[in-house]
């Protein structure tokens, strides 16, 4: 029988309520030491209706925690705030990952005391992002990371997940998709090391399977995904043949029992800065990947509902939708119109934008 994105769903060691999740969010609203608040608990927990909400990418490492107001996961302080949103989320009868990252080449000097941001090799991100002034700043370009700069950011993996899950957070998802430290290793444009982790596929996809499996050792299977972006082009990240890599990498993250691979890809029509215009891959890593498979890119419920019919996907995750709508699930299931974002207060800034947006209950209450 075809699966609705409103039956729930196994998804290792969690039964979730419907296959509607919260895609990761970046909202910048964790002030310079990257406390989460009150606030952000409010936000989470507006949207615990999710079958399974990510949390926006949250650092290991300070040396990777490059964006004003971006939250981390290293620090005492950190996993008090995260906690609470946690309880919040579980409150209201939610499931929560935390999506850890490294920013690696993205970084911005000014936010990591003045240090060069850290990658593969001296091969700088591409673009802007607003600095702590809000004023546009380019990306140095990278130091290439030692082996024991490798060693340490793979046991900051590792802690982190183990304050996450001690912080009552129910698993976490390893961030390598968007040209951050691990699709930075991943891929060629930004991967040119001659030592084990560079080269071929095999040694391109060693720091990813170092750190699954140190976060995996740490906390379980059950409790770890993974999320790819196997072909989009954020932050001018490339790679000669996407293909080759990230279907050898899927098969690498099978046989580990992970709680699911999540894909995002842009929609090939979306005229998207984010799309590279390369064929998709989700349909090759839903071949070469056994296991739960989460789709992300630009679906609405007709799209998302579509790829779970033809089984293209077990579960469908929304970004955008949520911002705006935190009550997506009802929405859907209803027919409900949905509200338009403000594309303005994404990041940073309170809770205009952000814990406002009201639930269609009580816009007709
Ligand atoms: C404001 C904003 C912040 C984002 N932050 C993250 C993030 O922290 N981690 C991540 O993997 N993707 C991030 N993304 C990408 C989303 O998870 C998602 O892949 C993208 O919005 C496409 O899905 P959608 O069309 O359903 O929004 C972000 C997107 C937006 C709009």
């Amino acid at each position: 029988m075809t699966a609705t994105l409103f039956d729930p769903i196994q998804l290792g060691d969690y039964y979730l309520k419907n296959r509607v999740f919260m895609a990761p969010m970046t909202r910048a609203r964790t002030g310079p030491a990257g406390i989460p608040d009150e606030l952000v608990a409010i936000y989470y927990a507006q949207r615990a209706s999710a079958g399974l909400v990510i949390s926006e990418a949250t650092a290991v490492h300070p040396r990777g925690d490059g964006w004003p107001g971006a939250p981390g996961i290293y620090t005492d302080e950190q996993q008090a705030g995260w906690a609470a949103v946690a309880d919040a989320v579980h409150a209201e009868g939610g499931r929560i990952f935390m999506q850890i990252w490294h920013m690696g080449r993205a970084a911005l000097s000014e936010s990591i005391e003045g240090q060069k941001p850290l990658a593969p090799s001296p091969v700088a991100a591409t673009g802007e992002i607003p600095n702590s002034k809000g004023v546009p700043t380019a990306f140095d370009t990278p130091e290439a990371m030692s082996a024991a700069q490798i060693r340490e950011a793979v046991s900051a993996f590792a802690t982190a997940a183990r304050r996450a899950i001690d912080a009552g957070l129910d698993g976490v998802e390893i961030h390598a998709a968007n040209n951050f430290l691990i699709d930075a290793f991943l891929r060629d444009g930004s991967n040119r090391r001659s030592d084990e982790y560079g080269g071929s596929v095999e040694n391109r996809s060693r720091f990813l399977l170092e750190v699954v499996d140190a976060v995996t050792a740490e906390i379980g299977a059950g409790k770890v995904g993974v999320r790819f972006s196997p072909t989009n082009a954020v932050f001018g990240i490339s790679d000669a043949n996407p293909e080759a890599i990230f279907t050898y990498a899927a098969r690498q993250l099978s046989r580990r029992n992970l709680a699911y691979l999540h894909v995002l890809e842009p929609a090939l029509d979306s005229g998207s800065p984010m799309s590279a215009g390369l064929p998709l891959l989700a349909p090759a890593l839903r071949e070469s990947y056994d296991g739960l498979m989460i789709l992300n890119g630009s679906l609405t419920q007709q799209t998302g509902q579509r790829a779970l019919t033809s089984d293209a996907a077990d579960a469908i995750a929304f970004g955008v939708p949520f911002i705006s709508n935190p009550d997506l699930v009802e929405r859907f299931r209803n027919n409900i119109a949905l509200s338009k974002p403000n594309p303005d207060t994404f990041y940073g800034g309170g809770a205009e934008g952000y814990t406002d947006y009201p639930a269609k209950e009580l816009e007709s209450a």
